[in-house]
Parts: C-alpha cells; sequence; structure tokens
C-alpha cells in the first residue's frame, strides 16, 4: 500500500540514510509478537550490535537504564526502541516506528509494531510494505492467539519470508525440546493457513544468543543466526523488474510549453527510451521519447526508482493514469471483491460513500455488505451485517468510475488500497483486491440492453420514489431538501421535483381547478418514474392532495421502490406560518380552490412515513427519512 510507505513519513531522513548505503540491497522487516516477547530488546540488540546507534541516543539511554533499573545489564536495548515516555510508562509500544540499520552486506528497514491485540492497524501500518517478518515467541509460553492472529495477518498481507524467533531460550536452559516442540506447534497451524515455509531460530535477544553471533549455549541448532539470515535472504527485487512495466503517475510535470514530462515510481518492469507503451484507464498508446531523473536522461528506469517521462505523442494523462508495458497493461475495472482489515472505531457502513485510494488513484468507492469476516483465532469464516474495529472481512466493492488495478497477489501497489471516511478523513481500512467482478472494457463490448437495473447498478444504487405530500406551507420542499442534501452526501444519485420546476415548465398550461391538479400529477407521476428508470432516487414535493393520483403512481412504481412521506402540518399552523401570504389572499377570496380552504385535501391513510412537524424539526425529519430509505434498502446497498 503505497500510501504506507515509511519514506512517505519521514522522506528526508530516509534518503540521506539510504544515500549513504546506496550500493547495498534493502530489506524491509517488520516485528511482531505480544507484549514482553522482548522485540523491543531484540531490536535494540540488532541496532546496538550494527552500531547504528548515535552517540547522544546512548548517553540517553544510559540515563534511562539507571532510573528504570535493568536486572544487571548495561544498558536496557527496549528503551531505546520504545521511543516515547508515555509508551514506556504504559508498557506497550503504540504506534509502527521505523528504524534503519546497515551491515557490510545490506541495509535494513524495521517496522517496529505494537503487539497489543487492538493495534492491528499499526500492524497492517507496518506489514504493507514488508519483505519479511519476524515472528517472536516466548518461549516459555509458546504459541499464543497472537503470534497466530500475527502470522496470519502478515500471510494475508503476501509477506513472502516469515522468521519465527523463539525468544528467551535462556530462561528455559536452552532446551533443544522446548524450541522442537514450538516449532512443530508452529508448522501445525502454518498449514492450516497455507504457510508455505517458514525459518525457525532459537534466540535470547536479552543475552545476544543467536542474533547477531552463534550462540554457544545451543550448539544442537545447525541454522542460521537471525542477523545472517536477514543479510541473506532473497526479496525478490529482481522478480519486481522482471515483471511488466508499470509507473502509477504522481504529477504531471510542465515547466513550459516544450516540456510535458510524467513523474512517478517505477512499481514494477525496465523502461527505455523508444518502448511502447500504453496510458490507462484510456488505452491510448505512444512511445517513451525520454527518461529523465535527478542527474538529467537516462537509458533505463527499473523498478523501484521515481523517474519522469516524456512521450513521443500528445496524449492525454494525469495524476492517477497508470503508464505501462503496450504488450502488457493491467485491467481497468469498477467493481471488485476484496478483503478489508477495519483499522476504524466507526463500524463499516454498507452503501456508505468512502474514499478509496489505491497508488495514485482516488475514486468514491461504496463497499457491499460483506460476505463474511474472518475469526483470525480460529480462521473460521462467519457470517456479519459490518466490520468492526480490527475485523477482517471480504466484500464486494464498487467505486464511481473504473480503476486501473492487479489484484493483491500480483501487485502490491496496483492491488492494495485504503479507503478514506469522507468527513473525517480517517483511514478506515485497508484492503487487498482479488478479482475483478466485471471487467470495465467488457461494458463497451457486450451488446446488452441497458436496462433499468444497468443504469442503477452503475450507480451503485437502487432507485426509490420518495413522494412528499402535505398542505402549502406545511414544509415538504424544505424536508425533501434536507434529505436530498444528505443522499447527495452519501454518494447517491438524485432528483429533486417540485413547484418551480415544474408548474414553471412542463406543467405550465395547468391550474388548480381538481381536474388540473389530477393532471398535474399523473405527468410528475411519469417524469418521476421515468427518472426512477434513469437509477435515480427521486424526490417530489406536491401538494398533491387526492389519495386516487398518490395510488395510481404508486401502483406505476416496482414493490418497495415507492415511500409516500405525509409532511403533516394542520390547517392552522399552515396558515399561521403562511409562509407565501397565500392563505390570507384565499381566505380574503382572491384566490379559488385553495387547498385547505376552498378545495380538499385527503390525508393518507398509511404512508410509509409520517412526520408530524408540530413535533418534528426539519432536521430530524430528514434524518428519520434517510434512516427509513437506508434501513428498507436491499441487503446489498
Ligand atoms: S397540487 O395540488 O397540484 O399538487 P402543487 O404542489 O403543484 O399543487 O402546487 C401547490 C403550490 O402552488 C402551493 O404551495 C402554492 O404556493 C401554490 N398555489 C397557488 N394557487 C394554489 C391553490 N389554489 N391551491 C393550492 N396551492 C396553490
Amino acid at each position: 500500500m503505497t500510501a504506507y510507505r515509511p519514506d512517505a513519513l519521514i522522506a528526508s531522513d530516509i534518503s540521506a540514510y539510504l544515500e549513504l548505503h546506496q550500493h547495498k540491497s534493502l530489506l524491509r522487516f517488520l516485528t511482531c509478537g505480544s507484549v514482553d516477547d522482548g522485540k523491543s530488546t531484540l531490536i535494540g540488540r540488532l541496532l546496538y550490535d550494527s552500531k547504528q546507534i548515535f552517540e547522544d541516543q546512548l548517553s540517553a539511554l544510559e540515563k534511562d537504564s539507571r532510573r528504570v533499573g535493568t536486572q544487571g545489564q548495561a544498558i536496557d536495548f527496549a528503551l531505546l526502541v520504545d521511543g516515547l515516555a508515555a509508551e514506556r510508562e504504559q508498557g506497550i509500544t503504540i504506534d509502527v516506528a521505523y528504524r534503519f540499520f546497515a551491515t557490510e552486506k545490506r541495509k535494513f528497514i524495521v517496522a517496529d509494531t505494537p503487539g497489543h491485540e487492538q493495534y492491528t492497524r499499526n500492524m497492517v501500518t507496518g506489514a504493507s510494505t514488508a519483505d519479511l517478518a519476524v515472528i517472536l515467541i516466548d518461549a516459555r509460553k509458546g504459541l499464543l492467539t497472537q503470534t497466530k492472529r500475527h502470522s496470519y495477518l502478515a500471510h494475508l498481507l503476501g509477506i513472502r519470508h516469515l522468521v519465527l524467533a523463539v525468544n528467551k531460550m535462556d530462561l528455559v536452559d536452552y532446551d533443544q525440546r522446548v524450541f522442537d516442540a514450538i516449532v512443530a506447534d508452529y508448522a501445525d497451524f502454518a498449514r492450516s493457513i497455507d504457510i508455505q515455509a517458514f525459518t525457525p531460530i532459537p534466540i535470547s535477544g536479552f543475552r545476544g544468543d543467536n542474533v547477531t553471533t552463534r550462540s554457544e549455549a545451543m550448539p544442537w541448532f545447525t541454522g542460521p543466526v537471525l542477523l545472517d539470515h536477514l543479510e541473506t535472504v532473497d526479496v525478490d527485487a529482481e522478480a519486481d523488474r522482471a515483471k511488466p512495466f508499470r509507473m502509477p503517475v504522481q504529477w504531471v510535470n510542465r515547466p513550459n510549453l516544450d516540456f510535458r514530462g510524467f513523474a512517478g515510481l517505477v512499481t514494477s518492469g525496465t523502461l527505455r527510451p523508444g518502448d511502447p507503451v500504453r496510458i490507462l484507464p484510456s488505452g491510448r498508446t505512444s512511445r517513451v521519447a525520454r527518461i529523465v531523473a535527478m542527474g538529467g536522461d537516462r537509458d533505463v528506469a527499473i523498478a523501484g526508482e521515481s523517474v519522469t517521462l516524456t512521450l513521443a505523442d500528445e496524449v492525454d494523462c494525469s495524476r492517477g493514469d497508470v503508464i505501462a508495458a503496450a504488450d502488457a497493461p493491467p485491467q481497468a475495472a469498477d467493481q471488485f471483491k476484496a478483503t478489508l482489515v477495519w483499522m476504524d472505531p466507526a463500524e463499516l457502513l454498507p452503501g456508505r460513500s468512502y474514499w478509496l485510494k489505491l497508488g495514485t488513484q482516488t475514486v468514491s468507492a461504496v463497499v457491499r455488505a460483506p460476505d463474511y469476516a474472518i475469526d483470525v483465532n480460529t480462521m473460521a469464516h462467519g457470517a456479519v451485517k459490518a466490520l468492526t474495529l480490527n475485523d477482517i472481512g471480504v466484500a464486494e466493492i464498487a467505486t464511481d468510475r473504473p480503476i486501473v488495478f492487479e489484484t493483491y497477489a500480483d501487485s502490491h501497489d496496483l492491488g492494495g488500497f485504503i479507503l478514506i471516511d469522507k468527513l473525517t478523513n480517517a483511514t478506515v481500512a485497508a484492503g487487498m483486491l482479488q478479482f475483478a467482478l466485471r471487467r470495465a472494457q467488457n461494458v463497451h463490448w457486450q451488446t446488452i440492453e441497458i436496462t433499468r437495473e444497468a443504469h442503477a447498478q452503475q450507480k451503485n444504487q437502487e432507485p426509490r420514489l420518495l413522494w412528499f405530500t402535505g398542505l402549502s406551507g406545511s414544509g415538504k420542499s424544505t424536508i425533501a431538501n434536507l434529505v436530498e442534501k444528505r443522499l447527495h452526501a452519501m454518494g447517491k444519485h438524485s432528483f429533486l421535483l417540485d413547484g418551480d420546476n415544474i408548474r414553471h415548465g412542463l406543467n405550465r398550461d395547468l391550474g388548480f381547478t381538481d381536474q388540473d391538479r389530477v393532471e398535474n400529477i399523473r405527468r410528475i407521476g411519469e417524469v418521476a418514474k421515468l427518472m426512477t428508470d434513469a437509477g435515480l432516487i427521486v424526490l417530489t414535493a406536491f401538494i398533491s392532495p387526492f389519495r386516487a393520483e398518490r395510488a395510481l403512481v404508486r401502483s406505476m412504481m416496482p414493490e418497495g421502490e415507492f415511500f409516500e412521506i405525509f409532511i403533516d402540518t394542520p390547517l392552522e399552523v399552515a396558515e399561521n406560518r403562511d409562509v407565501k401570504g397565500l392563505y390570507r389572499k384565499a381566505r380574503a377570496g382572491q384566490i379559488a380552490n385553495f387547498t385547505g380552504i376552498s378545495s380538499p385535501y385527503e390525508a393518507p391513510v398509511s404512508p410509509e412515513i409520517h412526520i408530524d412537524t408540530t413535533r418534528t424539526t426539519p432536521e430530524e425529519a430528514a434524518e428519520r427519512i434517510v434512516e427509513t430509505i437506508m434501513g428498507a434498502w436491499a441487503p446489498i446497498l
């Protein structure tokens, strides 16, 4: 998930650091374990033994160690890592911290994620860019729920290399039987969730056994020492280069009329000037004219590099587009099956519109009711209505326009995404695309008839007709307006028909005799019906005084789509308000056939929604109406 790349968080520190060790390969890894498994001590030791602690950090650490007291050891390595004072007091690490160190052979970025149960989101944050995960186990405790949870998440997030670090071996007398039993247990579990391989290592972070140097206390162990393994494990950088070329466009660089460059990070593949490329989602093709990077023109761009491309043709290409190998482009789609890790205290609302950010693309997306959630302790699938904090579930997602994607298995960059709440801007979920449900391109090829359902489906909603009825001055338009605003904010496609756009146009020829009112409502009913055929949620605000015409419109609509909403304001109240001064004129005999005075109003007998405006504010009414409408939504939306 590109949004979580540590470089984005502390770019200047990292780039200075990486510059220094430019020639070395990079391993990003993640450590996970429960509270007290000794994770911080282990990372501290790796940093210390590879001499990456700066002098000032060291002296601060010695001071802290004296204050806290360290069981006979000169320095408490855990203090080095648990950076924040508050965390020290709590005794748990509460956010992802990235550390850097390097050895002769390799440079490393460690994401240190907390083990505490509710911090799954931090684990996901750290895991999304990691090549390897170190799963820590306390030799005295063996496999815990947390161990399974972390392993499952690491596997789910596509981390290919797992190290099972059985820690605190010093506290079990370096006993091989303890180690073997834990490894056997873990192997059983790993098989059950389809983890193909893992590397078990018995260590003591506290004493330093098998961390950077081979332990003399465990001669029976013949596998690799942790640091050696980290230095030599193959991290697939080569594989990324061998994949087809992809570069999500981050921005268009246009300093003057003669230069138009597309800047971005090459996520996979290799590219040379002259190579044919295709721009997605438009599908237009061109050739690479120049590859420009920091030092000037390049003759090649490879995965992992940030470059600016210029193309031979004037083609449309903007932020969010993906430039790809012309003969092996990724696909675009707008409906997906995805795995979601819910990370917000507020639960997932199926049908609500969230921002979906995938690489440099941001679109509106609606998550449907989850197919199931996965119990990470038992791996069982269970039916759920929504996802809550730390839940992992599988659901369908529909975006408002096609996005360029690959499955998460093929590409973390084009298959990993986050969901953002539109109001709070909080990241509410991380997701992994499994597959597209319907390829967007196919829509143009199929000679399908564009049905009512197709129109609605494209809008990710079900059509509705919200028929407001009530006396003049009862508050129909006011409430209908508030309802429409709420629907709009939820990403729904709606249209409000009321006197202004009907009596001045379509029904300009009609007055207020009974006959004209019947015709007025008949025409409005027909128009509203057509608009629902186009997939819209239609709101109408007319007195519509006669039961028969309201019943007629109801009968034109499919079952369950028509909502009669009675805005019930007693005549005295409406007359007292007399917002337009019409009641006064009607009483004075200046307006004939005025509803409630000289023309009847037939109140609904069993409306779907009944709003008593003497007890309900317009805002409350709108809220209730939206709730009722959403509650009546079929299971999906
Ligand atoms: S309906 O009865 O045919 O549904 P409609 O909602 O279109 O009526 O128009 C009602 C609005 O027209 C009122 O809110 C008022 O502003 C205005 N109006 C003008 N003359 C009349 C009348 N005789 N009776 C009711 N409303 C009238």
